[in-house]
């Protein structure tokens, strides 16, 4: 299994709205599976298919691996079903804009339903920090970097630092 390189901001595929991924075949499968080895690798938390170049609806995360738990999800065509309505606001880096932390607001907590690799439809309540990664990640499907929630003073300081 590859690493995949890890597309960085601002390549325009960022910034698309992804597909949705559909039939789960072979191909999706082995993408989840370079996605996870890509993610560890880098190291990350979180990594959605577009930051590898691929505009479909698909993230994988394990909040947990780096504290020696890891939680393994692969999440097919993602929708968010509940939101707490309260914020919180928090530092989160991203793989596609590597040293730049931005401060964002999210929900506190999030229902997901999602597609599994065997296709069947399942759900969860997220909170803390597992809420906070998912939506970065399912914002990644929409082509949202972190960059795109913050105030404008402080993405032109992010852009100054990326220059
Ligand atoms: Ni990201």
């Amino acid at each position: 299994m590859p690493l995949l390189p890890i597309l960085r901001w601002p390549d325009p595929i960022l910034a698309s709205r992804c597909a949705p991924v559909g039939e789960i075949t072979d191909e999706v499968r082995a993408l989840a599976a370079d996605m996870f080895e890509t993610m560890y690798a880098a190291p990350g938390r979180g990594l959605a298919a577009p930051q590898v170049g691929v505009p479909w609806r698909l993230f994988v995360m394990d909040v947990g691996w780096k504290e020696g738990a890891a939680t393994p999800l692969v999440l097919i065509d993602p929708e968010v079903i509940w939101r707490s309505g309260v914020e919180v606001t928090g530092p989160e880096g991203c793989l596609s804009i590597p040293g730049i932390v931005a401060e964002v607001s999210r929900d506190e907590a999030v229902r997901l339903s999602w597609r599994g690799l065997d296709g069947g439809r399942q759900e969860a309540m997220l909170q803390g920090f597992a809420a906070i990664c998912a939506q970065h990640e399912m914002d990644h499907l929409d082509g949202i970097v972190t960059l795109d929630r913050i105030g404008p003073e402080a993405r032109a300081a992010a852009e100054a630092a990326l220059a």
